[in-house]
């Protein structure tokens, strides 16, 4: 069998080239079952970059990535992101109620809305005391984050790819949601990966950790491995 998703020698060039010629070169990674990853790594390390590369929506400057075999390049972008789905940090509603926002996924990808899974979905990260003839954007952030990851998961994507989804939310509601992707990994075989800088919730929530440093995927390792190698290392806070 073909493995679900395979990185291969992605560099991405500064757009500032005298500062530095790469933002990242060479990242080579591969997934060959649904998993659970955590990406990990500093501020301004090119996180958000490699998943909007990932998902389509940034160019590539080297390298290949394929999806079950398919070369990223084959396949029509929309087609793509049916199954390989980023949820932004910054969540953008589009204009209209919460209704709207749930349906767009179904109207784009001409499929049936699946209410009850929607309203399944919404109830699982807490949200399910909103009125959905609210205008959504006049949600507060974390609400529009939580909307927006429904959104994506209305879908049915075979790989999310999550970028700090979790930033504004509160305890509570951000435990609903790691819960809520990890029982999504285990019964669906969701696969993710998960842009986050805390470190208690790449703890929580994978299985393995993607580390870039200094423009390379410097570690590729079990979850149990980074930390319990990091454990004595000064490096270890340094997401
Ligand atoms: N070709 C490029 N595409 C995108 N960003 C680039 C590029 N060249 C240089 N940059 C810079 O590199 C950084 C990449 O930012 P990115 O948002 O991907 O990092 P990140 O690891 O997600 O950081 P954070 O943890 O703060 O979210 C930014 O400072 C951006 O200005
Ligand atoms: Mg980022």
């Amino acid at each position: 069998m073909k493995p679900l998703f395979e990185l291969k020698q992605l560099t991405k060039k500064h757009w500032d080239a005298q500062e530095k010629k790469e933002l990242f070169s060479d990242i080579t990674a591969t997934i060959e079952r649904p998993e659970r990853i955590a990406l990990l790594g500093k501020s301004g390390q090119g996180k958000s970059t490699l998943l909007r590369i990932l998902a389509k929506l940034d160019s590539i400057d080297r390298g290949k990535i394929y999806f079950n075999g398919q070369l990223m390049n084959e396949v029509d972008s929309r087609r793509w992101r049916m199954n390989i789905c980023y949820v932004a940090q910054q969540a953008t509603m589009l204009p209209g109620t919460i209704t709207d926002n749930l349906m767009t996924s179904s109207k784009i990808h001409n499929r049936p809305f699946e209410e009850d899974f929607a309203r399944q979905l919404i109830k699982e990260v807490g949200l399910d005391h909103l009125d959905w003839e609210k205008q959504a954007g006049n949600l507060s952030g974390g609400e529009k984050q939580r909307i927006a990851l429904v959104r994506s998961l209305l879908l049915r994507p075979k790989i999310l790819l999550l970028d700090e989804i979790t930033a504004s939310l509160d305890q509570q509601s951000k435990e609903l949601v790691e819960q809520l992707l990890v029982k999504l990994y285990e019964k669906e075989k969701i696969a993710f990966i998960w842009v986050t800088h805390d470190t208690e919730q790449a703890k929580n929530i994978s299985e393995r950790i993607w580390y870039m440093e200094d423009g390379k995927l410097a570690s590729d390792v079990k979850t149990s491995e980074f930390f319990g190698d990091r454990a004595s290392s000064p490096k270890q806070v340094m997401l």
